[in-house]
């Protein structure tokens, strides 16, 4: 059942995103406010009734990462303690996606420790968009939507045509993730041999398992961050004398390095989300930025109204 009515409020990171949910939706955005004490701690004012409504948070995570999570939980508890119906996070980007599993002595796992502060502060289901491990999910014991950019991503290379063109997958982990692509496409895929030694950032790509070779390539990981990956596998599609070739991500991350390392490689086109603001600073030429704000609507809508989600995948 419903409850009684939907509000979708925003948090400091991504109000366009936001705006743009209450567009599809044709809602105002919820009155909310968020300051900063001289002291640095973060405070939250929900001036506006939620009383028992259906209430919607909308907060991904981009730098100051911490800030981001923290007046998100606060955000949550906020409702709570207004009595809001249920509180729904919705987070395109996940926080800690990357600490995602303990794979050396005496390390965290971040990703189910953000699941645990979510779900104490208050928060009774959550949407994210195309996790770095689908596994993350587990962590929750909370309802947790996961959707997908992979259609979006896939409509628009279909407007531009996918004659002689390969989809390529960043590692062997990843396969399974891009083959949806390479089906919506109906294209076939290869796959870069990525490998990753302890807790070093950057991974090493030493080959590329399928035919790349004089074929247009559309590369797609779940983020670019550094791009140091991303420079990896262009080397290695030029050593094996691919085509024109398109790098695609659900995550733009875009830190350090990343934009003067794009801005070097022959890349003819980068095809991101907005799952995370991209400032006007990294906007380069080559750059497209795909909307999510129908899709998050849509799955808004659905949620509040009880309606499958899955349906719209397929
Ligand atoms: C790795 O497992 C991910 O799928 C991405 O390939 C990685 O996060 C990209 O990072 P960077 O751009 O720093 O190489």
């Amino acid at each position: 059942m419903p409850r009684d009515e939907l509000k979708v409020f925003s948090g400091t990171t991504h109000p366009e995103l936001a705006a743009e949910i209450c567009s599809y939706l044709k809602r105002p955005l919820g009155k909310a406010s968020a300051f900063k004490f001289s002291n640095d701690n973060i405070f939250i004012t929900i001036n506006e009734n939620v009383r028992d409504a259906d209430v919607f948070i909308v907060q991904t995570s981009c730098p100051p990462v911490n800030d981001g999570l923290m007046e998100l939980l606060i955000f949550i508890d906020a409702c709570r303690r207004a009595s809001a119906g249920r509180i729904t996070a919705v987070i395109p980007y996940y926080p800690y996606a990357r600490s995602d599993k303990k794979d050396q002595p005496r390390v965290p796992i971040t990703a189910r420790l953000v699941s645990e502060l979510l779900t104490v502060a208050g928060a009774d289901r959550v949407i994210t968009i195309d996790l770095h491990a689908p596994q993350i999910q587990g962590f929750f014991s909370i309802p947790l939507d996961h959707l997908t950019a992979k259609h979006i991503v896939a409509k628009y290379f279909k407007k531009k045509g996918t004659e002689n063109k390969v989809v390529l997958a960043p590692d062997v982990g990843s396969a399974h993730f891009v083959e949806k692509l390479a089906d919506l496409l109906d294209l076939p895929y290869a796959v870069v041999d990525k490998r990753r030694t302890g807790n070093e950032e950057r991974a090493v790509a030493r080959g590329i398992i399928g035919e790349v070779s004089g074929k247009d390539i559309i590369f797609f990981d779940d983020e670019i961050s550094t791009a140091g990956s991303l420079q990896d596998v262009v080397r290695l599609l030029k050593e094996e004398d691919a085509g024109k070739i398109y790098a695609s991500c659900t995550h733009p991350v875009l830190c350090g390095p990343a934009i003067d390392r794009i801005k070097k490689l022959p890349i003819e086109e980068l095809v991101v989300t907005n799952s995370i603001p991209i400032p006007q600073k990294k906007r380069l030429s080559n750059l497209t930025v795909l909307s999510l704000g129908s899709l998050l609507a849509e799955t808004i809508k659905r949620v509040h109204h009880g309606e499958s989600i899955s349906a719209l995948f397929r």
